[in-house]
């Protein structure tokens, strides 16, 4: 068991509100995977630098074990976080790494992977979340680079109220999370609320955010978000406050839009058709990585 340090609550001067409450929708993807968008393409401006949040959990292999096998990315990064469940990652580079409860993967695309996602369990929960973030037209190309963060190597944190917090990325109290990123600002914060507790994080103004609810239930400046339901909260305050009558686990995201077009072919997503173009024609001649 790990101590982590005790924290004050963040100061705020007035709390962001609820815009819209979204329902995902439920899909498959890879080979089959049940999983639920929560974020889809319709969001992508809305919610810019963030392309998309799937959702996945069952306690039903039917629903998982056939995974992701080998297909490509490019121009953006993908945010693997595990809340149960074993899942082995390999890429056509030799990458290799396994992603257990609790544990992160960061992998930025750029210029090209081709790789699997494959569940390392026959029985029992797969439960986690796969964020898309964008990269500027400036470092879509760039070289593909990975991480691999165990539960316990994840930085976090108890505020005085007792409220645990996970930070993935960004900084939320003082604590700088497990990645930082100097274009979109990404803050990704996984929150533990208990019974009758109360959390408060500084947002800048101008900055994208949403929280996604998947334990039990939150107010957010006085507006109910059940569980399965995301939260956009609509800019121009400089935080928000996020209140738990009872035990609640929710995602807190947010980060600096891009304001770039966005073209989107599966998964390649570009600035313009020209470049989705040269992703398939990269891909198809074997040049899309390596
Ligand atoms: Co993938």
């Amino acid at each position: 068991m790990t101590t982590k340090p005790v924290r004050n609550t963040e100061a705020i001067t007035q709390s962001r509100t609820v815009e819209q409450l979204v329902v995902g929708h439920a899909t498959s993807d890879g080979a089959g995977v049940k999983l639920t968008r929560v974020l889809t393409q319709s969001l992508q401006h809305r919610l810019d630098p963030f392309l998309m949040l799937d959702a996945f959990g069952s306690d039903a292999p039917d629903d998982y074990i056939a995974g992701f096998p080998d297909h490509p990315h490019r121009g953006f990064e993908t945010v693997t976080y595990m809340i149960a469940g074993r899942m082995r990652h390999r890429d056509n580079t030799g990458h290799e790494g396994l992603l257990e409860s609790g544990g992160m993967q960061w992998m930025t695309a750029g210029r090209g992977v081709i790789h699997s996602e494959i569940p390392q369990q026959r029985e029992g929960r797969m439960e986690g979340f796969q964020l898309w973030l964008n990269l500027s037209g400036k470092d879509k190309m760039c070289a593909p680079w990975y991480r691999d963060f165990a539960a316990a190597d994840l930085p976090g944190f108890i505020t005085d109220s007792g409220v645990g917090v996970t930070v993935i990325a960004g900084e939320s109290h003082g604590i700088t999370g497990a990645v930082t990123r100097q274009v979109t600002e990404p803050l990704y914060l996984d929150l533990s609320l208990p019974a009758g507790t109360r959390f408060t994080q500084r947002l800048a103004a101008d900055h994208n955010a949403f929280v996604y609810v998947y334990r039990g239930e939150i107010t957010i400046a006085g507006q109910s978000v059940p569980s399965q339901r995301m939260a956009i909260l609509n800019n121009g305050s400089d935080g928000v406050l996020i209140e738990a009558h009872d035990e609640a686990r929710a995602l807190l995201i947010a980060g600096r839009p891009l304001g770039e077009p966005i073209a989107q072919y599966g998964p390649f997503v570009m600035n313009t058709e020209q470049e989705i173009y040269q992703a398939l024609k990269d891909y198809r001649e074997g040049r899309l990585s390596g």
